[in-house]
Parts: C-alpha cells; structure tokens; sequence
C-alpha cells in the first residue's frame, strides 16, 4: 500500500456489502478514516467493527438523512475529503411487471441517493476548495440488459449527471467522476444455483469480477493519482460492452 488516503475522511455508501465495503476496506488500507453508511445497521455496525471504520445508518433516498450525514462527518472529523456514493437498489423484472413501488425504489435509492449525496458533499468540498467525489454507475447505463430498464435508466442518468457536475465544480477544486463496473458477485446476483458459471462464461476475461477488483478503481479516482482526472466515467467490466463476440471465427 502506498498510503494514498493518509489522514483522508472519507464516506462510502452502502458500505455494509459489496463493493461499498471493498472501497472502504481499501480506503482504511491506503490510511483513510471511513465512515460506512447503510440502510443496513445490524450488518454496518458488524462490518464497523471488524474493518475499523464508523458506521451511521442513513437511507440515502432520504434527503434529511444525507444533509445530517454530512454535517455530523464534518463536525466530528473537520473535513470531508471524499465522497462515494455508491449504494444501489435493483429489480431484475420485465418492463411491463415493473411495479410502482420498484421504480420509485430504483429511483430514490440510485438516483436520489447519488443525487443528495454529490449535492450534500460539493456544499461542503467548494466551501473547502477541494474534495473528491466518486459516484458508482454500471456498464448497464452505456450498454443496458433486458429486463433492467428502470435500474439501467438510473445509472445512465448518474453518470450524466455526475459529468455535468464534475463541469460546474472543477473550477472550485471538486472532482466528480463515475465507477462502472460490470458484473461483480456480491449481494445484488440473484441467489439462483449455477448462476455464477453463467456469469463468468458471460464476461470477455472468462469470470465475474470481486468486488475488490472495482474498489481499486474507486480508489484510483479518489486519489491525487487521478488529479487531472474529472467528468470520466471508468468502466471496470472485463471487457463486457466493448463489444459484441465474434460468431464463427
Ligand atoms: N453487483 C453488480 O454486478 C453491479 C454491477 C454494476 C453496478 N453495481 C452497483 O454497485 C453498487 C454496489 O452494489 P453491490 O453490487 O455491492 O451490491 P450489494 O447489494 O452487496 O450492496 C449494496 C448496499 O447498498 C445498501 N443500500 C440499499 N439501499 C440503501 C439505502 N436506501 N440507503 C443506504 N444503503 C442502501 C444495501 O443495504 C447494501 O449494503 C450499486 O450502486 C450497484 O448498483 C453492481
């Protein structure tokens, strides 16, 4: 490790699974202090403990609750360096099954949450003159699956958003870039037996990718490594969209 968030106080979203708590374990790896957010509190306080990190529970579809967030990080820590907005919601349904309550769900969590969350911080990173914020899309935004459309639609919509924004604060020191990552097993594959071997045969590089495997690029868009870096969205997928297999050769 080459300690590339020393002393940096950092928040990551749904950081009680997944990538979220990949990111935070790297982060505390490369000398941040993290504070993990879920919705979760019994797996975020666990999760708190054994990595090191603070745990508040926060929806993030909850304006107040974001707003609060931040607010209580920089009174007790005097800064906010970084801000990963990375907690998601998804329902794998057809378009014409899709309930009300699904897309107002995808939809406050995936794009509201990304929304309070970039909002909330930049208040505090232009006040700063400087801070980082990484938002977590899905290749599913630029190349999306059937029976997604809502989740997918979400996750374009955060990395337009996310670029327009890295415009407006790139001249208050800000930087706002999105992460995409492909397929990574973690809470959100179905719990379908065989489903990982159809994953991995899905994916170009032959497997389906460790959360782990994101967070290093969450961790490279935080750092300073990543300075002149800003309105970029990183597509982490293994290959998956950049393009279609060959038939016959
Ligand atoms: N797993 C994949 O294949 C994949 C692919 C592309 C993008 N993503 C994105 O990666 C991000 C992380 O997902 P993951 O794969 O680690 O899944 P995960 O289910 O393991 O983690 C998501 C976390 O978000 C939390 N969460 C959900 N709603 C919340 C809310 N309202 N407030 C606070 N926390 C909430 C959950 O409790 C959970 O801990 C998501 O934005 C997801 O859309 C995942």
């Amino acid at each position: 490790m080459r300690n590339r968030m020393q002393d940096k106080v950092v928040i990551v979203t749904g950081g009680s699974s997944g990538l979220g708590r990949a990111t935070a374990e790297l982060m505390i790896a490369e000398g941040a202090r993290v504070v993990i957010v879920d919705i979760d509190s019994q797996k975020g306080n666990g999760v708190a403990a054994e990595i090191g990190a603070e745990f508040i529970r926060v929806d993030v579809g909850q304006r107040s609750e974001v707003d609060k967030l931040v607010d209580d990080v920089v009174t007790r820590f005097g800064s906010l360096d970084v801000m990963c907005n990375n907690a998601g919601a998804i329902a794998m349904v057809p378009l014409v099954d899709t309930t009300d309550a699904e897309f107002d769900r995808m939809v406050a969590v995936n794009l509201g949450g990304v929304f309070y969350g970039t909002r909330a911080a930049a208040r505090v990173m232009t006040k700063q003159g400087h801070g980082v914020i990484v938002n977590t899309a899905s290749n599913g935004g630029s190349s999306p699956s059937e029976g997604m459309a809502v989740y997918c639609g979400t996750k374009a919509a955060v990395v337009a958003m996310s670029k327009s924004s890295a415009i407006e604060l790139a001249p208050k020191g800000v930087r706002v870039n999105t992460i995409s990552p492909g397929t990574m097993l973690t809470g959100m594959v179905p719990d379908v037996e065989g489903i990982v071997d159809v994953l991995d045969k899905l994916q170009p590089v032959g497997y389906a990718a460790q959360p782990s495997e994101m967070a290093a690029g969450i961790l490279y868009l935080a750092s300073d490594d990543a300075a002149y870096v800003t309105g970029h969205d990183l597509v982490v997928d293994g290959g998956a969209t950049a393009g279609r297999a060959a038939v016959g050769v």
